[in-house]
């Protein structure tokens, strides 16, 4: 028996594997932000269970998956931090680079796109924007 998308509205995070599957891609994913000069003076500060719950709750947010995280706001916790739009395109080419060696299907890094873009103005300083 098949079940359909329509009987059964299934979250990418599920489809994608769930829990098991976002771990790995954390692994994956760690290692590309972590690697890039651009971005690890961000997380220098932060412990490693620290800054690899971080790429978990980035990747379940943007998988659409359950979001058990009752911290501070996106705004809240990225606004001190003051990151350049540049920097917030590289964690997404590295989320998405990722996800595509893990053979995330098209549709779904489509949707992350879009989600990527819906929370963008939360996470990139609001500030001043230099050749803005
Ligand atoms: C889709 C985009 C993103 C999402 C959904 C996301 C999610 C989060 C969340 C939920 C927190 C709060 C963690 C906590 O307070 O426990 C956080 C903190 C943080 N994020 Fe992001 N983030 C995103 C993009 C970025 C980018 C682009 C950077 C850096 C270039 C970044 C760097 C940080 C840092 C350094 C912290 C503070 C960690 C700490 O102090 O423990 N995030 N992020």
């Amino acid at each position: 028996m098949t079940v359909t998308e329509e009987t059964a509205p299934v979250s990418h995070y599920e489809r994608i594997g769930g829990a098991s599957s976002v771990k790995a891609a954390v692994e994956l994913f760690y290692d590309k932000v972590l690697a890039d000069p651009d971005l690890a003076g961000y997380f220098a500060d932060v412990d490693m269970v620290g800054q690899r719950r971080h790429l978990a709750l980035m990747l379940t947010v943007v998988l659409g998956g359950p979001n058990e995280y009752t911290g501070r706001g996106l705004a809240e916790a990225h606004q001190p931090l003051n990151i350049p739009v540049a920097h917030y395109a590289k964690v997404g080419e590295h989320l998405t680079v990722t996800l595509t060696e893990l053979g995330v299907p098209a549709d779904i890094l489509a949707d992350v796109q879009t989600v990527l873009g819906q929370v963008q103005d939360q996470v990139v300083a609001s500030g001043t924007r230099p050749g803005v």
